[in-house]
């Protein structure tokens, strides 16, 4: 019996988070065979206009290329440092690669794992020419000292709230502090979708000439019908595609190359972007911190785990996080897997670059247990109650 729910996931990691209204957008974008949409490009840069009025915008296909193409406006290359968080995905380290700086990592902060200030201040150098501070699971990172720290060295500091779209600090949109930021559209992020991000810049940084061929964007659409929206009922030719590929090496299953394509938002992209800016405003955020009170009240008194919470500000509940300090990650892991809930862990330390201080964030390596809340009450309580059994057991 226990091999029924692993095969159809009652939970499959990160659903997206999407209504009737993305599904047929999808479909008709798919029909129409993605051809340009000028109006809904227009509508969307409006709708953005009105939540970041003091930013110039461009559209990319994906955060990664919103932040290759910050970085590249600000002449970071070959020689140069940029700070980033121990804790963080590979989506971070590529661009900074692509454009011939070193990613030099400072700790995080034991509680919302985000960057650490004090960790940054010891890691700035004379080569130091960015600093780039993410958001992690929709929770603010304390980018307001950093900013004063920029300013009088002459450092820029790049938004990443990439995962994060809707939360705020001091009533300011994370993504809109700093020098330039990043949001995306994507698997797992506040902006449930597909794939693209939003890059907001003091000065207008040039978008990209190039525009995705409606061959890919079949490819990827059709591939995330399957893998994310109809999972459960496509699972086994899920399972036959990743038997086929070898490795699926990254968490979506959508882009398997570390390198990646630079081009200009779709239209398709920017339609689904338009939708869950609008349904996270409208609500989505409540909804999800009424799914996170759920697993709280069910694991509030869990001594095994450490909830991740946000420390300041207004988080935009992307995720619900825990740590487990102590125990047998793998026991919890498997035991949810038979539950028919999918684990992923999108972050992890990966002290790759040279350095050789011991970090809180190496502690997380493997630790590290993320959710969705875009579920309905009831499988959240049951993603709740399956943890709780869990812990017993581990
Ligand atoms: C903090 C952070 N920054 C950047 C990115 C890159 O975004 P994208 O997947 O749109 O390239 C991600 C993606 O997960 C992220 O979580």
């Amino acid at each position: 019996m226990e091999t029924i729910p692993k095969l159809f996931p009652r939970v499959p990691y990160f659903p997206p988070g999407w209504g009737r209204e993305e599904v047929a957008t999808v479909w008709r974008h798919l029909l129409h065979g993605f051809s340009d949409d000028p109006d809904g490009f227009a509508h969307f840069k409006e709708q953005l206009a009105s939540v970041f009025p003091t930013k110039k915008m461009t559209f990319f296909n994906s955060g990664k290329a919103a932040i290759f193409s910050l970085l590249k406006q600000w002449n970071v290359g070959p020689g140069d440092e940029v700070i980033i968080p121990a804790f963080i995905c590979e989506s971070v380290y590529f661009p900074i690669l692509m454009c011939g700086a070193v990613p030099v990592e400072a700790d995080v902060d034991p509680e919302d794992l985000n960057i650490s200030i004090p960790s940054v201040i010891k890691k700035i150098s004379a080569k130091t020419k960015a600093i780039l501070v993410a958001h992690l699971y929709g929770n603010p990172a304390n980018i307001v000292p950093l900013l004063e720290v920029g300013k009088n060295r002459g450092i820029k500091i790049l938004d990443d709230a990439a995962p994060s779209f809707g939360a705020s600090l001091n009533g300011q949109p994370v993504g809109s502090f700093g020098n330039g930021g990043a949001i995306s559209i994507g698997p797992g992020k506040s902006t449930s979708g597909v794939r693209g991000a939003i890059c907001l810049s003091n000065d207008q940084i040039p978008g990209s000439t190039e525009r995705e061929s409606g061959i890919r964007l079949l490819q990827i659409y059709l591939k995330f019908l399957l893998t994310r929206q109809y999972r459960k009922a496509a699972y086994p030719l899920v399972r036959l595609h990743h038997w086929w590929a070898g490795l699926n090496k990254r968490k979506d299953g959508i882009e398997m190359d570390t390198r990646f394509t630079i081009s200009q938002m779709a239209a398709i992209d920017a339609a689904i972007g338009s939708l869950q800016v609008n349904s996270v405003l409208a609500g989505g955020i409540k909804k999800r911190r009424a799914n996170f009170d759920i697993l709280d009240g069910i694991l509030l008194k869990e001594s095994k785990i450490k909830v991740v919470r946000a420390k300041r500000g207004e988080s935009a509940y992307a995720k619900y996080v825990f740590i487990l300090p102590e125990g047998n990650p793998l026991k919890l892991f498997s035991f949810l897997q038979t539950k028919g809930i999918e684990v992923f862990t999108t972050y992890s330390p990966k002290p790759r670059f040279g350095r050789n201080d011991p970090y809180f964030a190496d502690s997380l390596a493997g630790r590290v247990f993320e959710f969705p809340l875009n579920e309905t009450p009831d499988n959240t309580a049951f993603i709740g109650e399956s943890i709780k059994e869990g812990l017993n057991r581990i």
